[in-house]
């Protein structure tokens, strides 16, 4: 068109003097109705409307007449139709329409240029009505997101001038680097999210342009749950300490988990750390109940570490662990237990009073008053009175005390029962035995049985004139009410009328003569035996005296003697049929000797015991059968002297 237009001025420089070069331009708004005016072009050639018309002024382009109209009669040019710039010239920021108008008669030749200017006739646009964005929590804060930009058909001004969040809230923000790219924009997320908080947010992108035309976009966030909670322990009851005879399935504790997060994230399973007493039950969703599994025993163990790990199953998981210390209270459920099956105390005779002799020991293993053992004396057997008034045990230390003195001749041991009792409800308690042994003193001192001690007629021994040496001519015997080395006897010679003539044997009391009688020796000979204690320790008060007198008789008294012997030889056998006991036969010997020799009178039974098991002692100990002679008897007269003559 251009070079049309240049064609045509140089064709009117050259032949025409009228001709304009340079365009008569005119603008219009678009979208004008069809023959609103455009230009009084007439005015502007400088010719009135009817010479216009004369010279059948019109216009020449095609392009021109499609759009506009030249009217003769009032020399305006109008619009032929509605004209539409973003038609025509699409995003250009110019539209300009170029056509002439022609005039004959001179011809004249002129360019019209028509620049057609935009009006605000289109709304920006959003390619999405609505856009959704899955956003995992707690991404990076200041991430984003793209969202395609709206489009607006006009242009300059009144094209896209801004766009903004509806509502406006803090997390989000919209922006569109228009000069790089002016198709993307994005969204901005300006804090972290939190699924547990929100799990959706909705809003509108909206695009304004410069005559106020907007639209907007919808947008979704779904924030997706990242597994950033750990399970939680609620505990709704806890019951320590437990009784240590708590039943099998007793609940300890209750409580419930829970996990904000949701699906796997908040699957949530519970475990025990490895635990043989306790175990976990649950019943309904959430709620776990604690409950034992076996007997508990306190005395075992008084306290359990229970350590529950509730997991969920995200990956990686986060767990929770919660301790529950459950301290177990004690039971009487332990009799006290004495440190010894029995107890052997010993108290040696004659006492103090109130002798501490010894102590019991028992040991409670419960705690507490359940353990606080005090100590009884209580009956053997239950039929049984009081127990012996002369023992008592302090209930509170064991200690046990002989309270009056005893005497090892009535009383040479005593059992009693201890009973060992805690302070439990109901109690428990436990027996022992205590045997108390009296040890022997040598309190006794030796009775003399043989001579007999009672004043007259003293006793007398007959030894024939021709006896010889070694011959027996008497015995001394003697008990001890003692026992063992206590009641060990000695015998020894302390005086004679002839002291060399006797001799008397230390542990037999035998008398026997040292050499044959003879004529000078005096008739009537007087000894003096003296009898002694053998313990280590000889008590002097104990010994005693005897005085044996001895008579030798001539031949003259012979047939006398003789049927004095036989006389006692008849009386043994009377006695030894029925009346007399012999355990061991060197004791009968000696006592046979006796007899033989006539020195045992037959009003003397004896009974036989021995010392204390050994068969080979040399010592032998003779007990009267006969009740009436009492021992006070012999202590009481210590040293009884015997004058026969
Ligand atoms: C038992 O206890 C008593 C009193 O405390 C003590 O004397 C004794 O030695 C103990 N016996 C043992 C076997 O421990
Ligand atoms: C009993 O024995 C226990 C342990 O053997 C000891 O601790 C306690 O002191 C004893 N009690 C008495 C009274 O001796
Ligand atoms: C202890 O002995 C008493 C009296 O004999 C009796 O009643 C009680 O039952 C005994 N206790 C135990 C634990 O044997």
């Amino acid at each position: 068109m251009a070079a049309a237009r240049q064609v045509l001025c140089l064709w009117a420089l050259l032949g025409v003097p009228r001709v304009r070069c340079e365009p008569i331009r005119y603008s219009v708004a678009e979208e004008g109705e069809s023959g609103s005016v455009v230009a009084d072009v007439a005015e502007d050639v400088g010719l009135a409307p009817a010479e216009l018309s004369a010279r059948h002024a019109r216009i020449v382009s095609p392009a021109g007449r499609h759009h506009f109209r030249f009217e003769r009669g009032t020399g305006r040019l109008v619009l032929a139709e509605r004209l539409d710039r973003e038609q025509m010239c699409g995003r250009s920021p110019t539209c300009t329409l170029a056509f002439e108008l022609l005039l004959v008669d001179p011809l004249h030749i002129v360019p019209v240029e028509v620049s057609v200017k935009d009006i605000n006739d289109h709304s920006p646009v959003f390619p999405d009505e609505r856009v959704t964005f899955k956003i995992p929590e707690r991404g990076d804060q200041g991430s984003r997101f793209p969202l395609r930009a709206a489009q607006d058909l006009d242009v300059g001004s009144n094209d896209i001038q801004a766009y903004s969040i509806i509502p406006e809230n803090e997390f989000f923000a919209v922006s569109f680097r228009s000069q790089i790219d002016p198709k993307s924009g994005e969204i901005r997320v300006m804090i972290s999210l939190d699924f547990e908080t929100t799990q959706k947010y909705e809003f509108s992108v909206r695009a304004v342009d410069g005559g106020g035309l907007s639209s907007m976009c919808k947008v979704v966030v779904e924030v997706l749950d990242v597994n950033d909670n750990a399970p939680e322990v609620v505990i709704s009851s806890f019951g320590s300490p437990l009784p240590e005879n708590a039943e099998i399935g007793t609940v300890v504790a209750l409580f419930a988990v829970s996990d904000q997060d949701s699906g796997v994230n908040g699957e949530i399973s519970c475990a025990l750390e490895d635990q043989l007493s306790f175990s976990l039950r649950s019943d309904y969703k959430n709620y776990y109940e604690l409950v034992t599994i076996s007997t508990l025993d306190r005395e075992e163990r008084a306290q359990h570490i229970v350590v529950v790990t509730a997991a969920d199953a995200g990956s990686p998981p986060l767990t929770t662990t919660h301790t529950f210390t459950v301290d177990i209270s004690d039971v009487n459920d332990n009799a006290p237990i004495f440190n010894q099956t029995s107890y052997t105390m010993f108290v040696h005779e004659n006492n103090v009073p109130a002798l501490l002799v010894g102590a019991v020991n028992a040991t409670d293993r419960d705690a507490g008053s359940n353990a606080k053992v005090s100590y009884s004396l209580v009956p053997a057997h239950p039929a049984e009175q009081e127990p012996c008034s002369c023992v008592s045990v302090n209930s509170e230390n064991g200690h046990v005390f002989v309270l009056r003195p005893l005497d090892y001749e009535q009383l040479k041991q005593l059992d009693v029962v201890v009973s060992a009792a805690d302070a439990g409800s109901p109690a428990l308690s436990s027996n022992v035995t205590v045997r108390l042994m009296v040890v022997d003193e040598n309190d006794n001192a030796p009775l003399v049985l043989h001579p007999a001690q009672d004043s007259s007629p003293p006793s007398s021994e007959v030894v024939p004139a021709w006896a010889e040496a070694g011959d027996l001519v008497g015995k001394v015997v003697a008990v001890d009410a003692d026992s063992g080395q206590n009641s060990w006897l000695s015998y020894e010679l302390l005086k004679a009328t002839e002291p060399g003539l006797f001799a008397v044997g230390a542990q037999s009391g035998e008398v026997r003569l040292r050499r044959p009688l003879t004529d000078r020796d005096t008739v009537k000979q007087k000894l003096i035996v003296l009898q002694s204690p053998a313990a280590e320790h000889e008590d002097s008060s104990l010994t005693t005296y005897l005085i044996v007198s001895l008579v030798f008789v001539s031949l003259l008294f012979l047939v006398s003697a003789v049927a004095f012997v036989a006389c006692k030889v008849c009386k043994r056998k009377d006695l030894s049929s029925g009346h007399v006991l012999y355990g061991a036969s060197n004791v009968q010997s000696y006592v046979a000797d006796g007899a033989a020799s006539g020195t045992l009178p037959h009003a003397y039974c004896y009974e036989l015991s021995l010392t204390t098991g050994s068969g080979n002692s040399e010592f032998k100990f003779l007990k009267p059968i006969l009740p009436s002679l009492t021992m006070q008897h012999c202590s009481t007269e210590p040293g009884a002297q015997f004058n026969g003559f």
